[in-house]
């Protein structure tokens, strides 16, 4: 059988203008699917924040917020089924349970989320237990974890390795609402830690993917140790 692979897709990737990228990683998931079989969480991306501000102005309580981004991932999702064609399993699995039926089928599998109260990588690091991934690479806007935010300080360093205690303490902080859920949530690391799964954190373009699926990773690798 061939190694499941799990990859987080930002949801960046989907609110561009331009229609060619999303093909573009759809004819590198066809290819790349010759040696393991991609399973795919696609985010939320700004149009699912959008939606989520729209709602909460309106009143809507924090799980319903959840529901809209969750709504919003699968329709991402959709298009890069669209853009697989045949090659993909046909619809978003809406559950733990179809998602392993999916990845069954032996196709790629694109799935948006699954749950109120997490992240896309949250749910991402469930079905890479699910399915037993020989690995999950959390492809972002990001290249990797860094001591310090890159965007205010030049001289932020971006880490090769990080151990999950440590980003879990970074991470503590950060607020648990809709739509903005960072880097991972705790959920997510929970998960991690206890099924010891190959959690990488890369930056969500078709060379850095490939390499990483190659054995020449970049971006960061969290460690249980
Ligand atoms: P994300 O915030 O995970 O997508 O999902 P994203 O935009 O891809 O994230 P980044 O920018 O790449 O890190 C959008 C929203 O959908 C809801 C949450 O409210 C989340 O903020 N969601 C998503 C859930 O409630 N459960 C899920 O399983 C997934």
């Amino acid at each position: 059988m061939r190694k499941r692979i799990v990859i987080k897709l930002s949801g960046s990737l989907f609110g561009l203008e331009d229609t060619k990228t999303l093909k573009q990683f759809a004819e590198f998931f066809v290819k790349i699917s010759k040696i393991c079989q991609p399973i795919i969480i696609a985010g939320g991306g700004k149009i699912a924040r959008h939606y989520i501000l729209h709602a909460r102005s309106s009143g809507a309580d924090e799980s319903t917020l959840d529901e809209i981004g969750i709504e919003v991932s699968r329709l991402n999702a959709r298009l890069l089924i669209y853009a697989l064609q045949d090659n993909a399993y046909p619809h978003p699995p809406t559950n733990l349970k179809e998602v392993a039926h999916a990845a069954d089928s032996g196709l790629i599998v694109v799935t948006g989320g699954l749950h109120p109260g997490q992240s896309t990588n949250a749910t991402a690091a469930l079905i890479a237990e699910k399915v037993r991934a020989a690995a999950f690479l959390n492809a972002t806007d990001v290249d990797g974890v860094y001591d310090s935010d890159p965007n205010k300080n030049k001289s932020a360093k971006k880490f090769k390795k990080i151990p999950l205690r440590k980003l879990r303490n970074m991470l503590a902080h950060q607020d648990s609402v809709a739509g903005s859920y960072d880097l991972m949530d705790i959920v997510a690391l929970k998960v991690i830690e206890r099924s010891k799964i190959k959690t990488r954190i890369l930056k969500a373009n078709i060379k850095t993917l490939e390499k990483a699926i190659k054995g020449n990773p970049e971006g960061t690798e969290i460690t249980l140790t």
